[in-house]
């Protein structure tokens, strides 16, 4: 749940390697930012020099004045603490005995304990809490015993049980970085004389479109004009995997907006379209729906939003294509997984590719058997890289940490998924099912639109919520999927407490809650024909015990009384309405943060990608 980068360069190529870290990192703030640090090997006299504090990395990079050394090679981390506080002495790059060796990594080295043990027996000095300086320590003990650094590097990884992304650099060999990666995500940026390692594509975009995404259980190095790759002690050929990244530079900025959410947010009607694009020309879909029609049981997991899409693609499974399907919370996966079976399959939902949740749960899935579909916005990310197909939505890069245009992308392409099942289990004809697709490659419009409708009202709707320390956000069918999303992504942003459920439950124990202006949000989604008294029932209920009403409504639902805020989002069907009711609810959830003085961007104790289990 960190981040690491690496630079090495020729000096007389003009770069400052010091510079390109710095703004490396800070592209990578989004997986964690609780401390930073970094380890420069300075030119001329190749001494170790490590810079490292709590706190963000501007602050940091201005303390030290980071950018003014000058070094050839250096790696910096971004930190998300998970062994040991938030602290300067926990902070990475973590050094040996001699201060020559300096190492990032982010992942959890699971067996920390019993290798410090050994260490220390050993005489070495530790000073932090982490499991990560048992890296440092243990490479340097293999130096001492004679060991070259690369067979010092291949001893080390055989020690270590857990998850890595590795970055080494040791003041002897001024010119190179070593790497090791066993699950937790590594690229290496390919430079004219230079070359980068790193987390994430984002951080090398400035310097470079070619990249090299790094494979579970390989090691290696890079200088500025080698780079060299090996799995099981024989060298990988490296040549064939370049990928050349489209993404432009702008798309991983903030593009004029005050923050990435709102940023994000409003990319939607684009990244829907681009995604639809790419549905429509991409034979996964169809060897997916084949994958989903051949198997007698059908398992979705995710987590977070990524659930919640699991949600939407169950409803629509079973409301479209008629099949019953089981959608579960990926961290929940070791019992669920017991009654996988060759003939079962599992879609599994990631914007990143890398969460590990939803990892471990496709690695148990396979092993009994089962056939994997995944959902991912992050090509050649864990996930996609283990699964029998793909269907990659086309969001782009998200920095800000809630998922607002990933998720709509994934309900998207999950819609589509379920149609083209429908399709070929004939639970619609082939007219019907291109009549939806039709209705789905809307969505894009849909949101514009929505958004242009809703966003005044939400405004103001976001000035009356600021106050209140709790809301429900209930609704009837789809309706209460939306609330799911919609109440996480209030909690996260703004951390105000909503609670969502299925509005008929409410009076199974949430109500007892409801006092003299408690606000509750009502998600009123088509078919109204289905919900419309049901859900002016509800609003009954809440309204004779006080409670402030609010809706958030397709226009059909214009009608229903005892409303005190109507936020109508337009006339959608089913398969369309979550692109009309779901932006103004992430637009409502940014501007309460932003009222409230959060950072939507970085909510505290979050992160984009929760790599550890
Ligand atoms: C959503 O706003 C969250 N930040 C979080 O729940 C997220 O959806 C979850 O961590 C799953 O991430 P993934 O899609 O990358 O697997």
């Amino acid at each position: 749940m960190c981040g690491i980068v690496g630079v090495t360069a020729d000096p007389d190529i003009g770069r400052s390697p010091a510079s390109m870290l710095v703004d490396g990192l800070q592209r990578l703030e989004y997986r964690g930012y609780d401390s930073a640090g970094f380890a420069l090997l300075e030119c001329n006299t190749s001494r170790l020099l490590v810079f490292k504090d709590k706190g963000k990395i501007k602050h940091i990079v201005e303390k030290y004045r980071v950018r003014d050394y000058c070094c050839v090679t250096g790696i910096a981390h971004t930190r998300w603490a998970t062994h040991g506080a938030p602290t300067r002495i926990n902070a990475h790059p973590h050094t040996d005995c001699t201060n020559t060796i300096a190492v990032v990594h982010n992942g959890i080295i699971k067996n920390f304990a019993s290798l410090k043990e050994y260490l220390v027996e050993k005489g070495h000095r530790f000073i932090s809490d982490t499991d990560t300086e048992v890296v440092s320590h243990l490479f340097e003990d293999f130096i001492n015993h004679g060991y070259n650094p690369l067979d010092a590097l291949r001893k080390t990884v055989e020690m270590l049980e857990g998850t890595y992304a590795i970055a080494i650099v040791y003041a002897r060999e001024p010119h190179r970085i070593y790497f090791a990666r066993n699950v937790s995500p590594l690229i290496i940026g390919l430079g004219e004389g230079f070359n980068i390692v790193s987390s994430d594509i984002p951080s090398v975009l400035p310097y470079t479109r070619r990249i090299i995404v790094v494979r579970d259980g390989e090691i290696g190095y890079i200088e500025p004009y080698r780079i060299y790759i090996e799995h099981n002690n024989k060298q990988v050929s490296w040549q064939s995997r370049i990928s050349y990244i489209t993404w432009s530079l702008e798309e991983s900025e903030k593009g004029g907006y005050p923050h990435y959410m709102l940023k994000e947010i409003m990319e939607q009607p684009r990244v829907l379209q681009e995604t639809i694009i790419g549905l429509s020309t991409d034979d996964s879909i169809q060897k997916a729906a084949e994958i989903l029609n051949n198997s007698s049981y059908i398992f979705i997991t995710g987590a977070g939003t990524s659930f919640h899409a699991g949600l939407v693609f169950s409803y629509f499974l079973s409301r479209i294509a008629s099949r019953p399907s089981h959608c579960f919370i990926s961290s929940e996966y070791e019992t669920l997984s017991t009654s996988a079976s060759p003939d079962s399959v599992l879609v599994a939902i990631s914007q990143s590719g890398e969460t590990i949740d939803t990892l471990m749960a496709l690695r148990a899935f396979r092993e009994r058997g089962a056939k994997i579909i995944s959902i991912s916005n992050v090509v050649g990310s864990s996930i996609p890289r283990e699964s029998d197909v793909t269907i990659y939505t086309r969001a782009g890069p998200e920095i800000g940490v809630a998922a607002t245009k990933t998720y709509l992308t994934q309900t998207l392409a999950l819609t589509y998924l379920a149609i083209e099942l429908a399709a070929i289990n004939n639970s619609v004809n082939a007219m019907e099912a291109k009549k939806m697709q039709a209705e789905l490659s809307r969505a894009g419009r849909i949101v514009s639109r929505s958004l242009d409708r809703a966003s005044k009202n939400v405004e103001l709707l976001a000035e009356s919520l600021k106050r209140h320390r709790n809301i429900y956000v209930l609704g009837r069918g789809l309706g209460s999927l939306i609330a799911y999303e919609a109440a996480l992504k209030i909690k996260e942003v703004s951390y105000i407490h909503a609670e969502a459920y299925p509005a008929g439950e409410s009076k199974h124990g949430p109500i007892a809650l409801v006092e003299d202006r408690f606000p509750v949000i009502f998600i009123a989604s088509p078919p109204s024909s289905i919900y419309f008294e049901k859900l002016q029932g509800n609003i009954m209920e809440m309204k004779s015990r006080g409670a402030s009403t609010i809706v958030f409504g397709t226009t059909s639902y214009r009608n229903l009384v005892n409303v005190d805020y109507f936020v109508d989002v337009g006339e959608a069907s089913e398969i369309a309405a979550i692109y009309a009711l779901t932006p103004p609810l992430q637009l409502l959830a940014y501007k309460l943060a932003v009222l409230l003085g959060r950072d939507p961007d970085k909510p505290r104790n979050l992160a984009k990608t929760v790599t550890v289990e």
